[in-house]
């Protein structure tokens, strides 16, 4: 049995008009019509030009936003099947690892309380428990336990995006979304928080989709890459293959789009 399936996934937003009674006169069809399955441990790779659908994606995987159409099957159950209060419960499954960590951490709250916060939504745990699991969260992403008072902006860049990667592991997720997770990073830090992504699959086995509009780095993590193109998947396959031997048109446009940087 797949680990998570998409089964003719539609995330439609209707464009409306008129003031009072608004009349639905054309759709924007952001993710319109998605079928992939991902194993256990796997990372996908998702990339595809702005706006192309890929953040509607995964908010509708996470149960963000209700789909038009089409299931998320995850472990075999149906999340659209679940009531209400169960997507609620369910929602801390998934957790995202956004660009920008600085934005998704609150400026008020040490790592600890962060983390604490983080940890509390699925264990019961308080006191020196709960300091030695935040300790040992910290460590699991390469952050040194004794920092664990300090403040986000006390940080770097690159230990805010661990810090982020360490509170969205907290509660246990079975899936990891990451949006554009090392955009916003220098290059050098990059490679750093990608081989801290692909040492924690290993070490926890965990199963992410990883989006990003740069096709190095995805190529870098992803076992398959999913090329996406007006909200439609056009190609999905083992990494090197889609880059050795890309099948479909809009593939090729943007693997020819990659910078090239060779030395002098
Ligand atoms: N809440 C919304 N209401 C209406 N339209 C939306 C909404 N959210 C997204 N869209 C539209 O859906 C399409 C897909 O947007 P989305 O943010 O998923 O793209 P993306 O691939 O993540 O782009 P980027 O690479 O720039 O992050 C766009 O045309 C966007 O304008
Ligand atoms: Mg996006």
């Amino acid at each position: 049995m797949p680990f998570l399936e998409l089964h003719n996934l539609k995330t439609h937003f209707p464009v409306t008009s008129g003031l009072l009674f608004k009349k639905e006169i054309d759709r924007v069809r952001a993710v319109d019509g998605v079928t992939l399955s991902l194993q256990k441990g796997e990372i996908l790779g998702l990339v595809g030009e702005s706006g192309c659908g890929k953040s509607t994606l995964s908010r509708t995987v996470m149960q963000l936003i209700a789909a038009t159409e089409g299931d998320v099957v995850l472990e075999g159950k149906n999340l659209a099947e679940l009531p209400a209060r169960e997507i609620r419960r369910h929602r801390i499954n998934f957790q995202m690892i956004f660009q920008d960590p600085y934005a998704s951490l609150n400026p008020r709250m040490t790592v600890f309380s962060a983390l604490a916060e983080a940890v509390r939504r699925r264990h019961d745990l308080k006191g020196a428990p709960l300091e030695a699991h935040v300790s040992g969260l910290m460590r699991t992403v390469g952050l040194d336990p004794a920092f664990m008072k300090k403040y986000p902006h006390e940080f770097s860049g690159g230990q805010r995006q661990r810090i982020a990667i360490a509170r969205a592991l907290a509660p246990e997720p079975k899936l990891i979304l990451a949006d554009e997770p090392v955009s916003a990073l220098d290059v050098s830090i990059q490679s750093q928080i990608l081989n801290l992504l692909l040492k924690l699959r290993r070490e926890l086995d965990l199963t992410m989709i990883f989006i990003s509009h740069d096709l190095a780095v995805v190529k870098y993590v992803a076992d398959r890459i999913a090329v996406m193109f007006q909200g439609k998947i056009v190609e999905l396959g083992p990494a090197e293959e889609l880059f050795d031997n890309p099948q479909h048109e809009y593939t090729r446009k943007l693997l020819a789009a990659i910078p090239r940087i060779t030395a002098e």
